[in-house]
C-alpha cells in the first residue's frame, strides 16, 4: 500500500501556513500585490537556493520554453518520486492539483518540494535561508525572509503566469474542429484543454512510476497520469509524463492511435496555436 510521498511535507507545509509565529509580519503588513509577485520572481530565480549554488526554480522551469524545458526528465527526490518531464508552469494557477500523480494541492506545498533539504535544492531550508540575507532585493524591505513568506512569494509570481494567448487563425480551426470529431476533448477539454483527472493511456509505454496508484492506493490508478494542457505542449517537448514521445506520432500511439501523417500535421499547426505560435507549415 503506497502512500503520499509528500505526507511529511504535508504537516511542514500546515505549521508553515497555520501557525502564527511563522508569518513574517513585516513582510505581510508591507508588501502589496506588486511587491509580492517581484519577491517572488526573485526568488524563483535565486541560485542560492541550492547547495552548490547553481540551481534555481528556472533552472528546470525555464522561461524559453514556457517555463518547462526540453529535457525529457528532471527531478526525480528523495520523497521517492521518480524523475518525470517538467510541466509548464503557464496557467499553473488554474489546476486544483498539481504534479503528473496530483499529490500536490497548492503552489505554497509545492514550493516546499525542491527547497527541502531532501528536494532538488540539496540544502535545509533554514540554510537557503541564511544565504538569502543580505540580497538587495530582500534588504531594500530591511527584513530578513522565512519559510512561509518565500513560498507565499513564489505562489504569488507563479499565478500571474498565464496561458499562452491562442492564434485563432483558419489552422486553429481546422484543428479544433479535427480535435473534437476525434473526441479528444473527453479528457482534454475546458480552456486549457484538460479536465483535471487522471487516465491510462492505452499504449502508453510503463515503468517504475506508477503515477496516480502512488497516491490514493487504488489499483485501477496504476499509470493513470494527470491529462495535460495542451496549450503548453508545443513549447517544451518531448511529451507525456516521462518525455517517452519524442514527437507527436509517439504521443499519439500511446494513446493506442495511429494517425495519418496529414492528421499529424494539422495536430501540430493546431497544438503551435494553442501555445501562441503562428508558424507557416513547413513546405
Ligand atoms: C531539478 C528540476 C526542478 C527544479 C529545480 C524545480 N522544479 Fe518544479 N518541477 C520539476 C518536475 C520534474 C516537476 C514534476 C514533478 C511531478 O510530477 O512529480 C515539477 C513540478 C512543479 C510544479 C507543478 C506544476 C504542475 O503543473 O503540476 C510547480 C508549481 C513547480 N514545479 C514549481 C517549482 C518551484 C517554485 C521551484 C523552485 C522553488 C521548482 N519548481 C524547482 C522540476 C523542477
Ligand atoms: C482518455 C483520455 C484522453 C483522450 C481521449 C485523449 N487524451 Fe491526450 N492525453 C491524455 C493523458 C492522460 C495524457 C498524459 C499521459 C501520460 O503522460 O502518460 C495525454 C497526453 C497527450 C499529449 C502530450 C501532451 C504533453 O504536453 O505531454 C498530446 C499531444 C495529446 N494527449 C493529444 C491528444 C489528442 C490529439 C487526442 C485526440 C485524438 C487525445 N490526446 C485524446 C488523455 C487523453
Amino acid at each position: 500500500m503506497p502512500w503520499n510521498p509528500y505526507l511529511k511535507l504535508l504537516g511542514l507545509f500546515w505549521v508553515l501556513m497555520s501557525c502564527n509565529s511563522a508569518s513574517n509580519p513585516s513582510f505581510e503588513t508591507d508588501l502589496d500585490s506588486a511587491a509580492w509577485v517581484e519577491l517572488g520572481k526573485s526568488l524563483f530565480f535565486e541560485t542560492a537556493w541550492s547547495k552548490n549554488g547553481d540551481v534555481s526554480c528556472a533552472h528546470c522551469h525555464r522561461p524559453e520554453f514556457g517555463f518547462s524545458d526540453t529535457l525529457p526528465r528532471a527531478g526525480g527526490n528523495a520523497f521517492g518520486v521518480p524523475a518525470r518531464n517538467i510541466p509548464s508552469l503557464l496557467g499553473v494557477s488554474r489546476k486544483t492539483l498539481l504534479n503528473w500523480d496530483g499529490g500536490v494541492r497548492s503552489l505554497e506545498e509545492q514550493a516546499l518540494i525542491p527547497l527541502h533539504a531532501e528536494g532538488d535544492f540539496g540544502l535545509p531550508p533554514a540554510q537557503s535561508l541564511q544565504r538569502l540575507q543580505g540580497k538587495d532585493y530582500l534588504e531594500k524591505w530591511g527584513y530578513s525572509l522565512n519559510l512561509r513568506t518565500a513560498v507565499t512569494a513564489l505562489a504569488r509570481f507563479q499565478q500571474t503566469l498565464t496561458l499562452p494567448e491562442p492564434v485563432m487563425d483558419k489552422h486553429y480551426q481546422i484543428g479544433l474542429e479535427w480535435f473534437q470529431n476525434q473526441n479528444c476533448q473527453q479528457c482534454h477539454a475546458g480552456p486549457s484543454f484538460s479536465d483535471g483527472k487522471f487516465h491510462r493511456l492505452k499504449a502508453v509505454k510503463t515503468s517504475a512510476d506508477l503515477g496516480r496508484y502512488r497516491i490514493t492506493g487504488i489499483p485501477q490508478d496504476s499509470f493513470a497520469f494527470l491529462t495535460p494542457s495542451l496549450c503548453t505542449s508545443w513549447l517544451s517537448p518531448p511529451f507525456l509524463h516521462d518525455g517517452q514521445a519524442q514527437n507527436l506520432n509517439e504521443a499519439m500511439q500511446a494513446h493506442g492511435l495511429e494517425l495519418s501523417q496529414g492528421e499529424i500535421q494539422l495536430l501540430e499547426l493546431f497544438l503551435q496555436r494553442l501555445a501562441g505560435m503562428a508558424a507557416e507549415p513547413p513546405s
